[in-house]
């Protein structure tokens, strides 16, 4: 059975210091609910750049992971600004964020800058949670899994069936992110299943059981069993609610309460 994921997208929010008292008031909780540290979800702060050092040296060799909100494709050079691959594993990473609905909209981000992505991360070793997602008038105007489809075949081309062990799929409508207006449950396990299936007709065979897809879009620990107590739904990716880290460590349990069944 895939192990779920529970993640925490920080955005631009949080300085080091903020990330490390975070780190220490979610740590004593998680430990203390789990007090053998054998955690039965997996669970990913994703920072911002400059929050990366400290945080992967305070967890290194505890069952918290650290990723990152984003990089750039390229192994290293003249491109002010931007992040290698092979920094992000030398920091520690484990994890990086890929084609974020922000980086798509707020950024321009293209299919074909994901699809450079998700081939850099996996030969330096990263694990990519590739984000797709519909806009609102995208979903009012019935296109919802020709869209999402379109993201995913993109992103999948550059992934040998076997590296798909390595790969997450975040499924985040646009307009359920930050908004407080969360996907239907059944809404969200219909385009869920539909990832599923169109990664399956790329491969020709049933290779997304092998393939942790989550929901994200304004989930919290009052919501979040309503999706991860769908068998499909592998976890989420959670953007405000996992500032403080109660609720965010609330969240953990409630999913894993949710997960347990399947588990
Ligand atoms: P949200 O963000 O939980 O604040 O809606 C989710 C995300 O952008 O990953």
């Amino acid at each position: 059975m895939r192990k779920p994921l529970i993640a925490a997208n920080w955005k631009m929010n949080k300085t080091i210091g903020e990330a490390l008292s975070f780190a220490g008031v979610f740590a004593e909780r998680l430990y203390r609910r789990f007090p053998d540290k054998n955690i039965p979800v997996d669970v990913a702060l994703f920072p911002s750049f400059l929050s990366i050092p400290a945080l992967c040296a305070l967890f290194a060799n505890e069952p918290i992971h650290i990723g990152a909100q984003n990089m750039h494709w390229e192994k290293s050079g003249a491109f002010t600004g931007e992040v290698a691959p092979y920094m992000l594993k030398d920091a520690g990473c484990a994890f990086v964020i890929l084609g974020h609905s922000e980086r798509r909209h707020i950024f321009g981000e293209t299919d074909e800058d994901v699809i450079k992505k998700v081939r850099a991360a996996l030969d330096h070793g990263l694990n990519p949670v590739i984000c797709v997602g519909e806009t609102l008038e995208e979903r009012e105007a019935d296109e919802t899994d020709r869209v999402v489809s379109r993201m995913v075949k993109a992103a999948f081309s550059v992934v040998d069936p076997e590296e798909l062990r390595s790969v997450t799929v975040a499924y985040e409508p646009v307009w359920a992110i930050g908004t407080g207006r969360e996907a239907r449950p059944d809404d969200a396990e219909d385009v869920i299943l539909g990832i599923r299936k169109t990664v399956d007709a790329i491969y020709g065979q049933d290779t997304s059981e092998n393939l942790r897809v989550l929901y994200g879009g304004s989930v919290k620990s009052k919501n979040v069993r309503s999706f991860m107590s769908r068998e499909s739904v592998d976890g989420v990716l959670v953007g405000g609610a996992s500032l403080d880290p109660e609720e965010f460590f609330k969240i953990v349990d409630e999913g894993y309460k949710a997960r347990r069944k399947f588990l």
